[in-house]
């Protein structure tokens, strides 16, 4: 290395300095601490370590770069390229190409260590690569008579020497592989090293897939997705419905099932780290990897999931005072759950909130990080109870409210999951009174030519939750309910839309067209159903405003697959979510799986939530005196008293019928039915 130095500039960070000629990049990004990233440790091996050498005059910074300035390409350079394939034009390994004279260097994503992985539009923020579970490479020294170190002591002394990795364990998993790798591996190894304090793994030689799984158990659905743990790609997502479906519908009859069979927890326990594991099978399959690629998993669940999943018996978490075992994140080892991934991988659980409030709520938190700004947010999480968050960055309040499966589908007449057939869509003619729908399964309309063909035999089936709101809020607005949520029988209407059933009326979307088909029609008990849930839910959100002492909302968050497909306008015409400008509410995807991926890809994360979750403050809506008189207003459709002035700055109102002005429609069958 000369004495004469040059200078170097590294973009995008902007650092620069000035070093000997003959010093290698690598080095001097080091140095400097800029970003970049290495399995290898320079060896010109794995090529995480590329950078890209800008040519020409950068004025601003004074510098003239060329690839020139920068030593010719080296024999370890070719060989990588022989083995990976040629480096895009102007690309070098850093840990080889070493500095002849002042040069500008870019620093791709995909070789920094903590870069900025993207997230989806719907997702407002990026997620920063720093994972728990981190790859190294080193060349070990050979054993000796001379020399009376064992192997493991040997691998520590050199993960110490070229990574300045100290007090390493090694894991017992780790100790009857490390004289095999060492053989096949001709003394060279990977090893991985666990919160930079255990070594879980080793494979002989370069290993460069690191895998970990982001998990999100909910009662009905759980879903993983697979990761690189190197550059934090997502590399498979797969799904099943919970196998816990068979002991209970809903998280409350899966408890009673417990109760009454004591020997059921330990069933559920074991059914589900069953999906897990085959789901495990099903994505390393999917990328023809091994299951003992994946390191890590991390896993979101509501409180019962959550603790039948750890086999924590849930009985408590199904009366007052909803007593949690543990609220604590958790790290564990895979194998301490019968969980199949490397022996020595591990667990990440994020904390519980409350007793109704779990750790899906903390991966919601962790996704939309409503603490990190001056906006007052609202984030929901519909599900059998919906789990609300109110806050901004100087509080926060979390609560859960029972909002029952009406949303999903269940207890409605012609109710139903979100499958082939399921109505989805609903629009009603505010003069005719006739509707038009669309099913999942077709992109037509009920009234468009080719929608019989369009949806085959399988025909018109149901109506799942999506399509019940919007079935009762077009009926509100066209005046077929009211306020109160009343089926108007008094309306005429095409085709006995409105018919009298048991006692009440009801509405007819679709009329059967074949043997075997029901019609589907939504009943006044639907509409109460809709209400109790919606109710509920408002009332949950009034209790945490009035706890916060603003009414102000500034933008509201609907997470989940329920928030997902629902028409959010037509959620706030029948008063689910309080009103707001309809530009500030918007769907969150499934944020609690996004939660679990932050917590995989960024172990910094971790830390940030299990503080947040403690700064929350809770609050229980079942001891709460004015809940039930916030879920009394909250019945009428929006609202009894709140105005929705926003809403209906931006939509017609509902239309107001009385027996005079209802368009075409003059009272009749009065007296036959009775809300
Ligand atoms: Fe691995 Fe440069 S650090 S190739």
């Amino acid at each position: 290395m000369s004495d004469e130095s040059v200078k170097i500039l590294f973009m995008p960070s902007g650092r620069r300095g000035s070093f000997p000629k003959g010093t290698p990049v690598l080095d001097a990004a080091r140095s400097l601490g800029v970003d970049i990233d290495s399995v290898c440790g320079g060896r010109g091996l794995c090529g995480r370590c590329r950078v890209e050498c800008m040519s020409g005059h950068f004025p601003k910074h004074g510098l003239t770069s060329d690839t020139e300035n920068l030593s010719p390409f080296s024999v370890t350079e070719a060989r990588f390229e022989e083995r990976k394939g040629t480096l895009p034009e102007r690309h070098r390994l850093s840990c080889h190409a070493t500095l002849l004279n002042d040069v500008v260097i870019d620093v791709p994503p995909e070789s920094q260590v903590h870069r900025q992985i993207i997230r989806k539009e719907t997702e407002h923020r990026d997620i920063r690569l720093n994972t728990a579970t981190r790859l190294h490479y080193v060349e070990v020294e050979s054993a000796s008579l001379e020399d009376i170190r064992g192997e493991a002591q040997l691998l520590l002394d050199a993960l110490k020497r070229d990574w300045e990795l100290e007090n390493l364990r090694i894991e017992a998993n780790v100790l009857p592989r490390l004289q095999k790798a060492l053989i096949e591996g001709k003394q060279a190894v990977t090893v991985a090293v666990y919160n930079a304090q255990d070594v879980i793994a080793i494979w002989p030689g370069l290993f460069e897939s690191p895998r970990g799984v982001a998990i999100d158990v909910g009662s009905t659905t759980v879903a993983a997705h697979l990761c690189d743990l190197g550059n934090g790609e997502v590399l498979g997502t797969a799904s099943v419905m919970n196998p816990q479906i068979r002991f209970g519908e809903d998280l409350m009859s899966r408890v009673s099932y417990i109760m009454m069979h004591p020997e059921g927890a330990g069933e559920m326990t074991a059914v589900i780290r069953r999906a897990l594991n085959d789901l495990f099978v099903e994505l390393s399959e999917g990328v023809a990897g091994d299951l003992e690629d994946i390191l890590e998993i991390t896993l979101v669940a509501n409180p019962i999931m959550h603790h039948i999943f750890l086999g924590i018996d849930p009985v408590n978490l199904g009366g007052a005072p909803f007593a949690l075992t543990t609220t604590e994140a958790l790290e564990l080892r895979a194998k301490d759950l019968d969980i199949n991934i490397h022996p020595g991988g591990r667990v990440y659980v994020l904390p519980c909130i409350a007793g109704h409030v779990g750790a899906d709520s903390a991966g919601v938190i962790l996704a939309e990080h409503p603490e990190q700004d001056a906006e007052m947010t609202l984030v929901i999480d519909v599900g059998t109870n919906a789990e609300i968050v109110l806050g901004n960055k100087d509080r926060m309040l979390v609560c859960s409210t029972p909002t029952g499966p009406a949303f999903e589908g269940a207890q409605i007449s012609s109710g139903q999951r979100a499958t082939f057939g399921a109505i989805e869509r609903v629009r009603i003619d505010r003069e005719t009174l006739e509707p038009r729908f669309k099913v999942i399964g077709s992109d037509l309309w009920s009234n468009e030519p080719g929608f019989e063909q369009a949806i085959g035999t399988i025909g018109v089936t149901g109506i799942c939750g999506s399509g019940i709101i919007e079935a009762v809020a077009e009926m509100f607005l066209a005046g077929i309910v009211s306020t109160d949520g009343v089926v108007n029988g008094d309306l005429e209407s095409q085709n006995s839309r409105i018919f009298a059933s048991d006692r009440t009326w009801s509405y007819k979307l679709h009329s059967a067209t074949a043997e075997g088909q029901s019609d589907i029609s939504v009943t006044q008990n639907d509409i109460r159903q809709i209400q109790l849930a919606k109710a509920a839910l408002y009332a949950g959100v009034k209790l945490l405003q009035d706890h916060m002492g603003t009414q102000q909302i500034d933008r509201i968050r609907l997470a989940g697959a329920f928030g997902s497909h629902i028409s959010l306008s037509h959620a706030m015409v029948l008063g689910l979510i309080p009103d707001c400008p309809l530009e500030n509410v918007s769907a969150a995807g499934n944020a609690a799986g996004m939660g679990a991926r932050i917590a995989l890809l960024d172990r910094d994360s971790r830390g940030h939530i299990e503080k947040i979750v403690r700064w929350a403050e809770r609050i229980e809506t079942a001891v709460e005196d004015k809940f039930q008189d916030y879920f009394v207003d909250a019945m009428a459709f929006p609202h009894k008293s709140d105005p929705f002035t926003h809403l209906f700055g931006e939509i017609p109102p509902p239309v107001v019928r009385t027996q005079q002005s209802a368009a075409g429609n003059t009272r009749r069958r009065r007296g036959r039915a009775r809300s």
